[in-house]
């Protein structure tokens, strides 16, 4: 599966992109809030490679946890699937645990993303596209 980009925690975007930027990174769409995460998101590219900073913006936020826990660092991995339903279900099969159902991600354009977490891997995210 092609990955689409890897999301990295950051207690504070502001600082976390400074770093970014002095190792070649450029802003391919500005910091946004996602209402339904109550996260900032941004998302960077490098060459090939496109990074999503996630800030949790209240501890209510369901990154919260992820951030005391990873602090700033990547923390998923995110596929790109053409269906994501049968995608999900596939690894289900697969000894994966479905941890955010299919829902529509609004600073992803619009786009059906899941969470699933497997012992083994951590957590993964598919994107339809
Ligand atoms: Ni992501």
């Amino acid at each position: 599966m092609k990955i689409h980009h890897v999301g990295f925690l950051a207690k504070n975007i502001e600082k976390t992109e400074k770093k970014f930027f002095e190792l070649g990174y450029e802003v391919e769409s500005p910091t946004a809030y996602d209402e339904i995460r109550k996260i900032n998101i941004e998302f960077l590219v490098n060459g090939g490679y496109r990074v999503e900073l996630i800030q949790p913006m209240s501890e209510e936020s369901p990154m919260y946890p992820l951030l005391k826990r990873f602090k700033n660092s990547p923390y998923h991995f995110c596929y790109e699937v053409e269906n994501l339903d049968a995608a999900v279900e596939e690894l289900s099969g697969k000894g994966y645990t479905v941890i955010q159902e299919p829902e529509i991600a609004p600073c992803i354009e619009g786009k059906k993303v899941a969470f699933l977490n497997n012992i083994s891997m951590g957590i993964i995210e598919l994107v339809e596209i």
